[in-house]
């Protein structure tokens, strides 16, 4: 079914209040992979949107007084305009409210129920209203009321007809998927959460409410469903990352990227993802996705980013304080994919001065500066031609490192989902060349006899290769400043008709006139201190 698109989604995001850093985070990660991909020459097919059902919705809009779908409609353009303040590359953005969605969860639906995988049966038990789960067991504390096992927030107790879906059934055939292919969840911890999980029986899955108790979802079609009903929202979600390439119409120009190659998670969503969905899937007669990969969580003091705990870091602002470039390596540097981590303006305050500022920043003027000083402005030619031989004066290429292989280790750190490695070998490789700098010392040899000159052109011939390189390297990152970089240097067309193994390549920028322009990261004035 598939063909060679790179087809990676994002969760769909709740709409009841406008997008965070955690939001932030996940579409970040799936953007830089996605413009990777790109870079690589495959075709791309990047999916986010928002998931508009369900009670968490529904009771937000009732505490605004508003209708459910007025309310969404509302709180959407909040997303899509972080994401174009974030240079979200996506190319589909479906909200589970449209109709394209609606009509595809009803045929799965109808499909399930017609299999047996669907039937009609009795709930009993606690149920988690902020996280739409049922509880059939919780353990309280004694003299206390008992509270949800994950969120530890107050559980209802209810009892009601309900459909549900079987998880059971496909229990051994999902232990058996998983236990086959390594990758398909990352990292390994994740993988063996599940694998545990998976141990034990499953209770099947209650997709429906009653709309007597929550009537805003996608209506359960009846017949075949008995009336009045609503599917529950995670069965709703889930389901769009087939209904926005076509399901159920296989005919449909963008169903053969099918079976997607990624959903990028936060370790919060992981059951649904790895549990109910591939059991959807495979129920459904559809083949799984690739690989399910799981990132931590933002937390600040300890406590996870979140609307209901009120502590949440609107992106907005810190866009506009460092800047989208600094904001997206911040977020990509700071913590290892998997893990959690905790936000604070001065860590991110530290890695703009230290990394941005003067590493990168820095190299990239001082280099230009000298081009513009010993050479006008026009890179040079270092390449020796051939025929004739080798001034004695030359030394092995060796003597400044990042070419060619940088970029196979870094494709290593992007296939592993290990962006903070990708990003430590970039910074090792501007370490290297502010050092070289350094230690060349271009100031001396710019003074210095012709075999100087010669030493001289050669160096900086051999940064300016090194900065277009970088440029393209980064680009997944930092697009926009690697675009800056880019006219800089001086460099012919767009950098995003470069291709990935072509980033660095010997003599590429012979020849060319820099644009010197301003430092890609202006110092910032020292933040007052009360
Ligand atoms: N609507 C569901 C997903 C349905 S997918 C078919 C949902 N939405 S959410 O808005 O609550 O969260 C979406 C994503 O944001 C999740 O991957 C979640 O992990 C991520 N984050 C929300 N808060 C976060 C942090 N504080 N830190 C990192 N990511 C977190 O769940």
């Amino acid at each position: 079914m598939s063909d060679t698109t790179y087809y990676l989604t994002t969760p769909l995001y709740y709409v009841n209040a406008p997008p965070h850093l955690g939001h932030a985070y996940t579409t970040v990660i799936a953007d830089v992979l996605a413009r990777y991909h790109r870079l690589r020459g495959q075709p791309v097919f990047f999916l986010t949107g928002t998931d508009e059902h369900g009670q968490k919705i529904q009771q937000a809009a009732a505490a605004a007084g508003k209708p459910p779908q007025q309310f969404a409609d509302e709180i959407v353009p909040n997303f899509s305009a972080l994401w174009t303040a974030l240079n979200i590359s996506y190319d589909d953005f479906i909200r589970t409210t449209e109709p394209r969605h609606t009509t595809g969860v009803q045929a799965a639906l109808v499909q399930l129920l017609a299999s047996g995988d669907i039937y009609l049966g009795t709930y009993e038990g606690w149920y988690c209203v902020p996280d739409e789960t049922f509880w059939p067991n919780v353990t309280a504390t004694p003299g206390q009321a008992p509270v949800c096992p994950e969120c530890r927030r107050p559980v209802e107790r209810i009892s009601e007809k309900n459909y549900f879906f079987r998880l059971e059934k496909y229990r051994p055939w999902l232990r058996q998927h998983i236990q086959a292919y390594e990758t398909f969840i990352q990292p390994t911890s994740r993988r063996n959460e599940v694998l545990a999980f998976l141990h034990r029986p499953l209770q099947d899955l209650c997709i429906s409410r009653p709309t007597a108790r929550l009537s805003w979802g996608i209506p359960m079609p009846s017949p075949p469903f008995e009336p009045g009903y609503v599917t529950y929202v995670w069965f709703d979600a889930l389901l769009n990352y087939v209904t926005a390439v076509g399901y159920p119409d296989t005919k449909h120009a963008r169903w053969p990227s099918w079976p997607a190659n990624l959903h990028l998670i936060g370790k919060d969503i992981l059951r649904p993802h790895a549990v109910y969905w591939p059991i959807m899937l495979h129920a459904l007669g559809l083949p799984l996705p690739t690989t399910v990969a799981v990132h931590g969580w933002w937390l600040i003091e300890g406590e996870k980013m979140s609307k209901s705990r009120g502590n949440v870091v609107d992106p907005h602002a810190v866009i506009a304080e460092f800047g989208v470039d600094a904001y997206r390596y911040f977020l990509l540097r700071e913590v290892p994919f998997g893990h959690d981590g905790t936000f604070s303006e001065q860590a991110l305050e530290k890695r703009y001065t230290a990394d941005l500022a003067n590493d990168l920043g820095n190299l990239v003027y001082r280099v230009l500066t000298m081009l513009e000083k010993y050479f006008s402005g026009i890179v040079p030619n270092a390449q020796p031609r051939r025929g004739i031989a080798l001034p004695a004066y030359e030394e092995p290429e060796e003597d400044f490192l990042p070419g060619l292989g940088t970029g196979v280790h870094l494709s290593k750190a992007f296939d592993a989902y290990n962006f903070q490695f990708a990003l430590t070998i970039l910074w090792a490789c501007i370490d290297q060349g502010n050092a070289w700098i350094d230690q060349k010392k271009p100031w001396v040899l710019a003074k210095g006899d012709e075999v100087a000159m010669q030493e001289l052109t050669r160096v900086l011939a051999r940064l300016l290769e090194f900065l277009r390189a970088l440029a393209v390297w980064l680009w997944p990152f930092m697009p926009t400043t690697s675009e800056k970089m880019w006219e800089q240097l001086g460099c012919p067309g767009n950098i995003t008709d470069v291709r990935w193994s072509e980033a660095w390549k010997a003599g590429a920028t012979a020849g060319q006139t820099i644009q010197k322009g301003l430092p890609l990261f202006p110092r910032r004035e020292p933040t007052p201190t009360a």
